[in-house]
Formats: structure tokens, sequence, C-alpha cells
């Protein structure tokens, strides 16, 4: 089967076993049966073996899993060390946290600019990148190509700051606003995140627990 013909449900699992091998090799752990595997992920061996086998399977019978070979190999189809060049949009709370997690490891993407509108953050730096105005990232995007934004600001500019981001040939979006980026520019890939949906969703799992 080809990678692109995978489903966004097996796609959506690779990251969480990713981290858990991640945890294992740190550990010292070299190789694990696939029940001890679906035990600590609390997953069916079944359902982990189906997911392997999109892309052809990993484990041998007998044998278990090799975890530095299946955590290089999971790496690799989520592009983990690709370099895809990145700016982000808003440097404020949540602009700083998100830009120090994407230098601080391996996601496939590559921080190259930080924009924010407020001319009292330009030249601070974050994680060694100065903050620009972003009256500077039209030129910056003609000169420097990136290829993925990171959006965090509220939701006021976006129409705006994505028709332009567009033109200028930002083909994916990591989205914290409430702007519906998809609706508007349906050609480009849009991952969106909210963590207040999470929360919601913890809330009525709790409440309805209590009731
Ligand atoms: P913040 O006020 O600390 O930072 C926002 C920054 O964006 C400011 O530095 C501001 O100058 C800049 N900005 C605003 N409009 C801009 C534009 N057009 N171009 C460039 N820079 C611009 O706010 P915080 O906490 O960092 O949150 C930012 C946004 O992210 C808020 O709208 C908030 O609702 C949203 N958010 C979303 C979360 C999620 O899980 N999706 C979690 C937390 C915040």
């Amino acid at each position: 089967m080809k990678e692109s013909n995978i489903s966004i449900s097996v796609i959506k699992r690779l990251p969480r076993y990713y981290r858990f091998l991640e945890n294992l090799k740190n550990n010292g752990i070299a190789r694990i049966s696939s029940n001890e595997l679906s035990e600590r992920m609390g997953l069916t061996a079944s359902q982990i073996r189906h997911d392997f086998n999109c892309f052809g399977g990993f484990g041998q019978q007998g044998y278990g899993y090799n975890v530095p070979e299946l955590h290089a190999k999971i790496g690799e189809i989520l592009c983990v060390n690709r370099e895809q060049k990145t700016i982000l949009i808003g440097a404020g709370n949540l602009g700083k946290a998100v830009a120090n997690k994407i230098m601080q490891r391996q996601s496939g993407f590559k921080l190259i600019g930080i924009f924010d509108k407020n001319e009292a953050m330009s030249g601070t730096m974050i994680h060694g990148l100065p903050v620009r105005h972003v009256d500077y990232l039209e030129n910056f995007c003609i000169d420097n190509s990136p290829v993925c934004a990171v959006i965090c600001i509220p939701s006021n500019d976006m129409k705006e700051l994505t028709d332009l981001l567009c033109r200028l040939g930002i083909k994916s979006f990591w989205n914290f606003s409430n702007y519906d980026i998809a609706m508007v520019h349906p050609e480009v890939l849009v991952e969106n995140v909210h963590l207040t949906d999470s929360l919601m969703t913890l809330s009525f799992l709790t409440s309805s627990k209590e009731d």
C-alpha cells in the first residue's frame, strides 16, 4: 500500500507510537513483544499489527519489535528529519511556547522566522531567532520561501494574513487561532489545535461521571 493511501486515523496514531518507542529506547529497551507493546499502550495487539501492516509490517514472528529500528522507521514515515521552512506569526505567550517546542525537538519543521505586529517586540530573541515586525513578512517570504506557517494570533487579522500567506506560497498551517483557514483556502493543509476543545471534552466526561 502506498503511504499516501493510509487512513488518517492510522497516521494520527503514529506520533503516539513514536513517542512511546522513544521512551523505551531512552530507557535502554531494545526489543519488545507485540503483546507487551499492546499492554503498555492500552491497544490490542491486532490493532498494532494492523497499523504497522499499513507500512509493510515491522515485527518478526517470535522476536517482536526491534525498538530503535521501529522508532526510526516511524520517524521516517512521519518525516521528522525533514526541515520544512516554517514561520511563526504572533510572538505572545502562546507563540513563545510554541516556538520553543518547535526548536527543541525534531518534528519535520524548521523555524526560520518569527513575526509580530507589536513594534516593541522587534529584535527580541526567541531561542536564537529575532522577532521581526510583521511589515517585513512579505519580503522575508519572497527571499526565504517558507512553506509552513504557525498561527498564534487572535482571529481579527486572520483573513488578510492568510490571504497574504497563501499568495506568498505557504502550503500548510499549524493553526492555533479560531479562524477557519480551510473554509477560505481549501487548497492548503491545515492542522487546527484547540487546547480548550480537549478541556471541554474532559469537562463533559467529568460531569457525566459525577451524574
Ligand atoms: P498574546 O496576547 O500573549 O499574544 C498575541 C500576540 O500576537 C501579540 O504579541 C500580538 O502583538 C500579536 N499579534 C496580534 N495580531 C497580529 C498580527 N496581525 N500580526 C502579527 N502579530 C499579531 O496572546 P496568546 O496567549 O499568545 O494567544 C494568542 C492567540 O492564540 C489568542 O487569540 C488566543 O485565543 C489563541 N490561543 C489559542 C490556543 C489554542 O489552544 N488554540 C491556546 C492559547 C491561546
